[in-house]
């Protein structure tokens, strides 16, 4: 069985897909944190980030892994455990660009599909819906407010001991928004069949029982 959960950056999309997954005992598959993690690898290595041919040289060279630990899953670039780094500031404002590279997205949209051709999963991006599973038994399109999104954000950053204003949140909020929805390759975008869910307002407990609902009255 296939879940695709989408939408905006910060609507919830992750912190639930982890715990449907859980319920349901299916697998979570993070699209987001490859896109980081490729971006990371442009990083450690010193390419640019719109040097789309040295990034699909540096993707040969790395393994994107998830590995189930027990304080959580963990995304690994070959034998390194980069959880932490591709949650980083700089990995956050940079991740749009490389994101927006055609044979990037191709090559991790193959190995998403791959992934979700194993085991029944909970995958969560922003073009599952539309392009990834196409064919996904349910489709969900996760929302919040711009303000509900950087309050979030602000939270996480505060527990990491980050400090950034709630302000310049709610711009970088809606200005990846902006890059994520206008790019010209897979935007993000409903998919005609997805059921859209608001969670402003709403805390975990409430958007998890809605949506193992939805999965239940598919
Ligand atoms: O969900 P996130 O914030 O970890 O995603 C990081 C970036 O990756 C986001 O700016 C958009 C991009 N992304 C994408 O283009 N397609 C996906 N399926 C998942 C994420």
């Amino acid at each position: 069985m296939q879940i695709a959960i989408d939408g905006p950056a910060s609507a919830g999309k992750s912190t639930i897909a982890k715990l449907v997954a859980k319920q349901l005992n299916f697998i979570y598959c993070d699209t987001g944190a490859m896109y980081r993690a490729v971006t990371l690898m442009a990083k450690k290595n010193g390419v640019a980030y719109g040097d789309e041919k040295q990034i699909i040289e540096l993707m040969k060279k790395y393994q994107i892994n998830f590995k189930n630990e027990t304080d959580g899953q963990k995304v690994f670039l070959n034998d390194e455990d980069v959880s932490e780094q591709i949650r980083s500031v700089d990995i956050t404002n940079n991740v749009s660009e490389v994101s927006a590279l055609k044979q990037v997205r191709e090559d991790l949209v193959k190995q998403q599909q791959q992934i979700a051709s194993e085991k029944s999963v909970v995958m969560d991006g922003r073009d599952i819906g539309t392009t990834v599973l196409p064919n996904a038994d349910v489709k969900i399109f996760m929302i919040a407010s711009v303000h509900e999104r950087a309050v979030r954000r602000f939270k996480e950053y505060e527990a990491k001991g980050v400090s950034v204003s709630l302000e310049k949140l709610e711009t970088e909020i809606a200005e990846r928004d902006y890059k994520d929805s206008h790019r010209l390759i897979s935007p993000l975008k409903k998919a005609d069949d997805a059921i859209e869910l608001d969670t402003t307002g709403l805390s975990i407990d409430e958007v998890v029982l809605r949506v193992i609902n939805i999965i239940k009255n598919n």
